[in-house]
């Protein structure tokens, strides 16, 4: 990490339980604190496998890349953009996803993007990571685009304040045609997305 370079973190809703799991699901040894940081070339080596996995490509409606494909991107595109903002996600000290934003070329939306490894996925993860994320990406509007089943997806976007603009389809590199919704968060407002009373006493 470089000198200086700032570091926030928040804690997940501890003691979360899912639909359907047990209480005793929720004591994992990795819950913790969830922290942002600036991405080091070397956590592209977990992304690039996070990226793999066909369930979260699924989820996302987003093609994995080959190994040469996925490295010359972020090189050039992510890390190589300066007017990008990234982050790595750790949970403790653990790198777990990351989340970012940038500016589309075509469109001149500013988008929102995250990526977590399916390990870590139903913890609070993510929504923990977006909320201290929208605190150090300003721009407003902010936009999300989300495949239509990606329930998970949805869930982080709205608990935070986002709201459904409506529905478009793509084009995916591969041909295939995705329908997706589009949120937009238009303004930050404090306190929308935290954790109601039952959630932050747990369960
Ligand atoms: C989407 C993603 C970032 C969510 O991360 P996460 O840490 O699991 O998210 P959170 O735990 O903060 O919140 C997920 C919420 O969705 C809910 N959820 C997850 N899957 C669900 C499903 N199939 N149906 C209904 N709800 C679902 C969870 O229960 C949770 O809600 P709750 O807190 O009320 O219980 C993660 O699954 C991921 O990285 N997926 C692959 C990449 C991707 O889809 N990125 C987003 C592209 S727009």
């Amino acid at each position: 990490m470089s000198p200086g370079a700032t570091v926030v973190v928040a804690v997940p809703d501890a003691g979360r339980q899912l639909p359907g799991q047990p209480r005793w699901a929720l004591m994992s040894s990795l819950d913790g604190p969830v922290s942002l940081r600036p991405i080091d070339t070397g956590d592209l080596e977990i992304f690039f496998a996070h990226q793999l996995d066909p369930e979260a490509t699924r989820m996302a409606s987003f093609p994995s890349r080959g190994r040469t494909a996925f490295f010359a991107h972020w090189t050039a595109h992510i890390l190589g953009n300066p007017a990008a903002n990234n982050r790595t996600i750790l949970l403790d000290q653990r790198v777990v996803g990351h989340i970012g934003a940038w500016t589309d070329a075509t469109a001149g939306e500013r988008l929102l993007c995250y990526w977590l490894g399916r390990e870590f996925w139903g913890r609070g993860i993510a929504s923990a990571a977006t909320r201290l994320f929208l605190g150090m990406e300003v721009a407003r509007p902010l936009v999300a685009r989300v495949a239509r089943h990606n329930a998970g997806s949805i869930r982080v976007l709205e608990r935070v304040g986002f709201v459904r603009l409506g529905e478009e389809s793509f084009a995916q590199t591969d041909g295939t045609s995705h329908q997706e919704h589009v949120y937009v968060l238009r303004e930050w407002a404090s306190g929308v997305g935290e954790p109601d009373e039952a959630q932050r006493g747990g369960v």
